[in-house]
């Protein structure tokens, strides 16, 4: 809830309100706790607060469970006990729904979204790639490659067809962009398809986010809630990855500099974070790390929602300034090293300890610790969370279906378009090379025959010289050449039809390889 420009988020046992200062969200949070201690339901109520504040964020819903706040909170005797508790009604609090937008990568359960090659841009595209440095070079001289060329790198087949196509002329590129190595270009294609094989194809395409989108406001100024439907998503951590550092690079880029600014301009939600950074790759972690650390100065704010603190690594861990942290229970010696860890990243309230705080906390309950307007952490509080307003569930398919197709960027991202990019160029200049090809071939087929026939016509025109007589030869002659015309045409017809296919094969076969 909003009260006084501040978020208003949770209430201690004494009647003590807690507030996070909007001003300070882009210094990021965390929110942390066991599997049903009340984080998702922690997210709503930040979530909500930012759109009231005419915030837009961005959320990714693993489990389905955010969707619900397109509709309003139900009345149940749970509900109506916590809005007499925290005098919730007094202060404006209504059960209502917030306006949202729902997408999904896959396109099925949300709009669609896509982003191209090009827009990725090979530095971050080599980081997914998990190339090395000189593979990033050759990389990026492919992409210069395509924009001298007008090349458009919309998908992965572009990029594909771009890469074998440097790779088999590599020498006609050598003069201008350097040596380009064959090996390292095969290195670079079999990343390609390997992120192909890993679903990651499914992310580049026509037309693309333009992440401005997000950026949005309902007509009552609040801000959109934009949720991401990860629930398949998050079965492809790679892509998972993929789609939140893409993000995060393409904001940074967009946004212009912004300092702290009273109000954040976009804030970002990724619940059940322990899974995007499982088995994540050193180099992707090193990036999201750069990242969380410059995008604060864009005003954008990023909240990890985990149920280990420890699930975060260290670098970006030390980044998120606003803590809750929901019970965490220390069943095994690994537990109590989390719990103990958890524990120490607060300032100590002489009140009560930290570490056994956090074990005897109830669901909705959870420690605090917000930084104040000098950006300092405040010493740390145990609280209840106060309920959100919208629905705390899930919705149903025909609810979300309705939902998505009633968003008009719906119809502006559904459908997908295929442009004349890189491949169908490459394709095209591929049949015009095959075409060439059997043209140059008739033509050298074609002189060939006509040295034979001048040399058969010269040795007739001798020997009717010596025999019948000069009117004779051109009868001769004239008819010779009628039957080695014809002979030719069809042995030229052969000839470059096998000759034009067998090269067509050649080039076309270096486009699709792969
Ligand atoms: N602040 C709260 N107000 C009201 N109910 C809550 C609150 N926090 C948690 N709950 C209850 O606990 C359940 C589980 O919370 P949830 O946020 O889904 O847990 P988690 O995300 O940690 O697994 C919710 O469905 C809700 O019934
Ligand atoms: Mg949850």
């Amino acid at each position: 809830m909003v009260k006084e420009q501040k978020i208003w988020i949770a209430q201690n046992a004494e009647g003590k309100d807690y507030y996070m200062l909007p001003g300070m969200a882009n210094r990021h949070g965390l929110i942390a706790g066991a599997t049903g201690t009340g984080k998702t339901v922690t997210l709503k109520v930040l979530a909500e607060s930012f759109s009231a504040l005419g915030v837009p964020v961005f959320l990714s819903d693993v489990k389905g469970d955010l969707a619900g706040m397109c509709f309003p909170g139900e009345e149940t005797e749970d509900m109506k006990n916590r809005i007499e508790r925290f005098s919730l009604a007094e202060a404006g609090f209504a059960q209502k729904p917030y306006p949202t937008a729902f997408f999904d990568i896959y396109g099925k359960t949300g709009i669609p979204l896509r982003t191209t090659i090009s827009e990725m841009g090979p530095v971050l595209l080599a980081r997914i790639l998990g190339l090395n440095e000189l593979q990033t070079d050759l990389l990026t001289i492919a992409f210069k490659i395509a924009d001298d060329n007008n090349l458009l790198l919309v998908d992965t087949k572009d990029l594909k067809a771009v890469l074998n196509y440097i790779s088999e002329n590599n020498k006609d590129f050598a003069a201008a962009y350097g040596n380009i190595n064959k090996t390292s270009m095969s290195t670079i294609l079999r990343a390609v398809v390997a992120l192909e094989t890993a679903g990651g194809e499914i992310f580049f395409g026509e037309p693309a986010i333009n992440l401005f989108d997000f950026i949005a406001r309902d007509p009552n100024g609040r801000g959109m809630i934009n949720i991401l439907d990860s629930r398949s998503l998050i079965q492809n951590g790679t892509l998972y990855a993929i789609f939140l550092l893409y993000m995060l690079t393409e904001l940074f880029e967009i946004l212009p500099e912004a300092g702290d600014l009273p109000l954040p301009k976009l804030v970002f939600f990724f619940d059940e974070a322990h899974l995007l950074f499982k088995d994540m790759p050193r180099v992707l972690t090193d990036k999201i790390e750069q990242v969380v650390k410059l995008i604060r100065s864009k005003g954008v704010g990023i909240f990890f929602i985990t149920q280990n603190p420890r699930d975060i690594p260290d670098g970006v861990l030390s980044q998120l300034g606003n803590k809750i942290e929901h019970a965490l229970r220390a069943y095994t010696p690994a537990d109590q090293k989390a719990v103990k860890a958890a524990a120490q990243s607060f300032r100590e309230n002489p009140a009560f300890k930290t570490e056994e705080a956090i074990q005897a906390l109830g669901t909705g309950e959870a420690l605090v610790s917000f930084l104040d307007e000098e950006g300092v952490p405040c010493i740390c509080d145990r609280v209840n969370i106060l309920p959100p307003e919208s629905r705390m569930g899930s919705i149903s398919d025909a609810e979300r279906d309705q939902a998505v197709k009633s968003s008009f960027l719906y119809s502006k991202y559904m459908t997908p378009v295929d442009p004349d990019s890189a491949f169908e160029f490459l394709q095209r200049m591929g049949l015009e090379a095959a075409a060439a090809a059997e043209n140059a071939a008739l033509a050298a087929a074609n002189e060939k025959e006509l040295a034979k026939q001048k040399k058969q016509s010269d040795a007739a025109k001798k020997r009717a010289a010596k025999s019948v007589g000069n009117a004779v030869v051109g009868t001769v002659g004239r008819e010779v050449g009628k039957n080695i015309g014809k002979s030719f045409g069809s042995f030229g017809k052969t000839l470059g039809g096998n000759v034009g296919a067998s090269l067509g094969r050649g080039i076309l076969s270096t486009l699709f390889k792969i």
